[in-house]
């Protein structure tokens, strides 16, 4: 039996507990094993809860127990993930996250440390929700060099654009109905300034290209200034507006990257993923151009690649996945700056 700790029993987390309870017998059949969820760590208590009796407050418990192998992170941001973090990889334990934050700030050191320790630290769900684009970067797509990445990475700013364009709602009533329908975080700002989309591809960048790109460097504008007239123009020209995530190859260890909105015509791979739903565009040399398209938010399908983490870590535990990036920094431009 293989026994996993939540840490933060929040939306995401819960859909963890959820995905590992309603798919047990696939899971084991996949991992080789039973996949239990032993523990979370929450400051909150949860009565009536199906982890009720299972909520511990101190992170020791869980870097000191050695029944626990695998730690899935779902807290957000850095303090005290980042800690809890490092010291669960010090621990010999493989971590599945979905922090972004996380990724984007700490991923070089954590991944150098998950190798030190013989352990994988994992983020599929950190970029995208439920669609697989981490494993395919470090995986199938490795014998290819990849050129561009460029993606519809945020979902509740994809579905405040598709309602705006479609229903023409001003943009407080469609961010109001985003965050009833729990697309938008609690703070609204990391989505419609383009923060979340400017940490995701960063992330994504880092693992194609090889070497760490840091997402402050990424020239980021997010949909706060778009306005009806820019609605209005892009139905004349028979175009849609999206906020894209983007980076181009330049010279070795040199890439241009950005956030920002751009007007596309149905020409355009991306034309079609509207509302919640977010796709990545990859090209490569030679393998040309791949889509990945899929629920970009929302609690079960990130939930469920934070799961498929999980079982990755449970079926080859003497892997570490994720290989370190090559040290040093990217140099980053935008696509503004490259073309002038
Ligand atoms: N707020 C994010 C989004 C959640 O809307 O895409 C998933 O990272």
């Amino acid at each position: 039996m293989i026994k996993v700790a939540v840490l933060g029993y929040g939306n995401i987390g819960s859909g963890v507990v959820q995905v590992l309870l309603k798919n047990k017998e696939t899971i084991a059949k996949k991992a080789g094993d039973e996949i239990v969820p032993a523990c979370v760590l929450d400051l909150r208590d949860f009565p009536g809860d199906v982890m009720e009796d299972k909520v511990v407050k101190d992170i020791n418990l869980i870097t000191q127990n050695p029944e626990i192998s695998i730690v899935v992170e779902t807290m957000g941001g850095t303090k005290p993930a980042y800690a809890f973090v490092k010291a669960c990889l010090e621990a010999g334990k493989h971590v599945a996250t979905s922090n972004k934050e996380l990724v984007a700030a700490h991923g070089p050191e954590l991944l150098e440390i998950a190798k030190a320790h013989h352990v994988s630290f994992l983020f599929e769900a950190s970029v995208g929700g439920g669609i697989p684009i981490i494993r395919p970067l470090v995986s199938s797509i490795t014998s290819d060099a990849v050129t561009e990445i460029t993606g519809i990475l945020n979902g509740t700013t994809n579905y405040m654009l598709t309602k705006m364009s479609e229903d023409g709602l001003d943009y407080d009533a469609v961010l109001e109905d985003a965050q009833e329908r729990g697309y938008a975080e609690r703070n609204p700002a990391a989505d419609v300034e383009g923060h979340d989309a400017r940490r995701k591809i960063a992330i994504l960048s880092s693992l194609a290209f090889g070497k760490y790109v840091d997402y402050e460097d990424v020239y980021t504008e997010g949909i706060t200034k778009i306005t009806s007239a820019d609605f209005a123009y892009a139905k004349i020209l028979g175009s849609r507006i999206k906020l894209f995530g983007t980076s181009k190859k330049k010279e070795y260890g040199s890439i241009s990257a950005m956030v920002c909105p751009v007007m596309i015509t149905n020409e355009h791979p991306l034309f079609a993923v509207n509302d919640v739903m977010n796709a990545i565009l990859v090209r490569g040399e030679s393998m040309g151009d791949l889509m990945f398209y899929g629920a970009g938010a929302g609690k079960l399908p990130t939930a469920s690649a934070v799961v498929a983490d999980v079982v990755n870590a449970a079926r080859n535990p003497k892997i570490t996945e994720i290989e370190p990036y090559e040290p040093g920094k990217m140099t980053v431009s935008d696509h503004l700056k490259s073309t002038h």
